[in-house]
């Protein structure tokens, strides 16, 4: 299967369970590279591409409108089946979503699956799917003997709660939450985290960060975790080994304050980090002492 880079961990945790080849394709600040999904389809004749087209899980970017024509054309023509995850689709900030892959998709190419976990609460675990009629007896099978299918007392509350139309006055308050979170963030990494580069998130929880050249992701991310910030190094979201080192910073879960203190932690843990490693280069090589 191919997956945008980078992408949800849990879908390549699975994937490497399953015993599933997985291809990373890169993505750029319009997502999905659409030329680099027509070589892979080419040279690789794969079945499935996973992407999270609309507020991305790291980096809270979205697929342009023109890429999303164009990547439902490479897909009709190689005949490959997308899985459209829009768990965070709902939680744009500035403007509304492009809508979805399965808005257009008129040679039934797409499964399209979101979860409420974002929108409503994680502890949830219900969600929809959305996929042409005849994948759907297979795909039930897969679900049921994956987890005897999810709680029918959840089920039902949750099918209430929509029908009596309550969803749509919470998602307005949890856009405006998570727009101030995500605002917050960004004044402070500026602040903070000057050596470093980040996403700038249209909508979901998080961004992506890369570090500054020669600071590895999980030496960092095991610093700030014992400086009590925990964050998700970049690896985790990637198929393919990455040059440059990143990490998930989640907004989304954390009062502003809270944000405030945890990316100021994270710039002293940097500057903390950055001048032991020059304090290392600068030493004459005569002052290491022998290993034996
Ligand atoms: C893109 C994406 N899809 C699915 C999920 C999982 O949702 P659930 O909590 O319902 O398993 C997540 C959770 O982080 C996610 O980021």
């Amino acid at each position: 299967m191919l997956v945008e880079e980078p992408t949800y961990p849990g879908v390549l945790e699975l994937a490497s369970l399953r015993g599933q080849r997985v291809i990373g394709l890169p993505a750029d600040a319009d997502g999905l590279r659409v030329d680099a999904l027509e070589m892979a389809c080419a040279a690789h004749r794969p079945r499935l591409l996973y992407l999270v087209p609309t507020f991305n899980n790291p980096t809270g970017r979205s697929l342009s409108a023109e890429r999303r024509a164009a990547l439902l054309r490479v897909a009709n023509r190689h005949g490959l089946t997308v899985l459209e995850d829009d768990t965070y689709g709902f939680l744009g900030f500035e403007r509304r979503a492009p809508p979805p892959l399965k808005c257009e998709d008129l040679e039934e190419r797409v499964i399209y699956i979101l979860s409420f976990s974002k929108m409503l609460a994680p502890a949830l675990r219900l969600g929809v799917l959305v996929a042409p009629a005849p994948l759907l007896p297979a795909l039930a099978a897969a679900k049921q003997s994956a987890d005897l299918v999810c709680s029918v007392l959840l089920q039902r509350a949750l099918a209430r709660y929509l029908r009596q139309g309550h969803l749509a006055p919470h998602l307005h308050r949890v856009r405006s939450l998570y727009r101030q979170r995500r605002d917050v963030m960004l004044e402070v990494l500026g602040r903070s985290l000057g050596g470093c580069g980040w996403s700038l998130p249209e909508g979901g929880v998080s961004l992506q960060l890369t570090l500054p050249p020669g600071v590895g992701e999980r030496e960092f991310s095991r610093e700030a975790m014992d400086a009590g910030v925990g964050i998700t190094p970049g690896a985790a979201f990637y198929a393919t080994p990455q040059q440059v080192a990143s990490l998930r910073l989640s907004f989304g879960g954390e009062p502003a304050e809270r944000i405030r203190q945890g990316v100021a932690t994270l710039g002293q843990v940097l500057e903390d980090h950055l001048r032991r490693r020059s304090e290392m280069l600068s030493r004459p090589p005569g002052a290491a002492s022998p290993l034996v």
